[in-house]
């Protein structure tokens, strides 16, 4: 079970059904497994939204809401009991215990689904579902509509309308409640301690795998089951590939180690990024940038409350990033200028954040009616501003070439300003260089 109240799962449901229009059923289908190769199959993690609505994370499962029916509003078809596959597989929930454990008004063996889902859509005006995610399922759906079709005739009346469920979903995902957030402080502070762990750990000759399986020793210690996304520990020029994962490059002495890195509570998300020496000294150059990133962190979280947008944080960032590389003279020209012109991109080529929440990019419209969103208590996002300087980059001295820095923070959006769940992880200078040498002293 997770850490989210049944109650609160029971509020989710009906928040989303008081959003239905009258007569209609939501149909959502669990995550499809995936095969690795053949007979292994990649570890199994639950759709957010099936997950939001239920806390059941078992495969081969549908959830039906239908407002007002007579005989309940919430179904779930899931595999039956059987002692044998359980043997194997691991215990399912069952019938009985998606009634007793996740409270569904009705649940029916998902073998049956084809003679009892028909039923439940027929005569229903509506049907709020997400085609095109799960194709497999969408051929069911279609399976299911024509079978009602082809009842017309008998008076079987097909649904009228097909209709994306994401929007009110995904809106009521952005908004995190109490427990959400505890459940996402939880990860981060066994991220932290994870990032904590490689800093201590790091020196030359090692690999940057030897720094990822320090990571997922505290990932897994803490009770994280997965990482929320796959680990990037990325050395030297290795930084500046943004999505690096191959984690297999000797660390070297004089150069930076970037890692991006974040566990999975419950499904909720962290994703943090620190960025450290290799020998536990920053070089000047390496310094240099750092500084600038650092400065950029900061300043955003200055642009994150209820007062502000969501753009205004990314805005900050650039101005603190150009202004930083205009003073090392990495850019050249007026700021204003060079800040339309957008001649920070080849250094600085991503946003500075996205929302977090079950999904490490999380659901939720960042703009509405055309316009950046005012940011709201409640919502929560990452802070990542970044400086990558291609080591093939020629219109910058060498001593900046192939430096690579970003320094990612969670960030909940608070009544008054926002609070960071990720500071039990040092990010100055100062701090990292003084808890490396502490680990260094130690281990001499
Ligand atoms: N780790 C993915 C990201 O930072 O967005
Ligand atoms: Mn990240
Ligand atoms: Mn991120």
């Amino acid at each position: 079970m997770s850490s989210i109240s049944l109650s609160e799962y029971a509020q989710r449901r009906q928040q989303l059904m008081q959003r239905m229009t009258p007569n209609s059923i939501a149909i959502l289908p669990a995550a499809p497994v995936s095969t690795r190769n053949n007979s292994v199959e990649y570890p199994y993690r639950q759709h957010s939204d099936f997950f939001y609505l239920s806390g059941f994370a078992e495969p081969e499962a549908v959830l039906v809401l239908i407002p007002k029916r007579e005989h309940g509003e919430f179904i779930i078809f899931c595999r039956e009991r059987n002692p044998e596959r359980e043997l194997w597989d691991g215990l399912r929930a069952g019938q009985d215990g998606a009634v007793a454990n996740y409270q569904a008004d009705d649940a029916f063996p998902i073998n049956d689904i084809d003679d009892i889902l028909p039923g439940l859509i027929e005569g229903r005006e509506r049907v709020y579902y997400s085609i095109g995610n799960n194709p497999e399922f969408d051929q069911h759906m279609m399976e299911w509509l024509n079978s009602i079709r082809s009842k017309a005739r008998m008076g079987a009346q097909p649904p009228k309308e097909f209709v994306v469920l994401d929007h009110f979903l995904h809106d009521a995902r952005l908004y995190k409640s109490p427990a959400e957030i505890a459940t996402m402080q939880h990860a981060a502070d066994i991220s932290c301690r994870a990032h904590i762990r490689a800093m201590q750990t790091a020196k030359p000759g090692l690999h940057e795998y030897h720094l990822e399986a320090e990571l997922d020793y505290e990932f897994r210690k803490g009770g994280a089951r997965l990482p929320a996304y796959s680990s990037i520990v990325a050395s030297g020029k290795n930084a500046c590939i943004l999505h690096y994962t191959e984690n297999n490059a000797a660390l070297q002495d004089g150069d930076l180690v970037l890692i991006d890195a974040g566990c999975e509570i419950d499904c909720y998300a962290s994703d943090i990024t620190r960025t450290f020496p290799v020998n536990g000294r920053f070089s000047p150059e390496q310094k240099a940038i750092y500084e600038i990133v650092l400065k950029a962190n900061l300043e955003a979280m200055n642009y994150i409350s209820p007062k502000h947008c969501w753009n205004d944080a990314h805005d900050a960032t650039v101005r603190v990033i150009t202004a930083g590389l205009l003073e090392l003279g990495l850019l050249q020209g007026e700021l204003d200028e060079l800040i339309k012109s957008e001649a920070y991109k080849p250094f600085y080529m991503h946003r500075a954040g996205h929302w977090l929440g079950l999904d490490v990019h999380d659901v939720g419209d960042y703009k509405i009616n055309g316009q950046w969103r005012a940011l709201e208590a409640g919502m929560t996002m990452t802070v990542e501003p970044g400086i990558y300087i291609a080591a093939d980059n020629l219109d910058v001295a060498e001593q900046w070439r192939g430096i690579g820095v970003r320094i990612e923070d969670d960030v909940v959006v608070t009544e008054n300003g926002c609070q960071v769940l990720t500071n039990a992880v040092p990010k100055t200078i100062e701090d990292i260089e003084a808890l490396m040498a502490a680990a260094q002293q130690a281990g001499a």
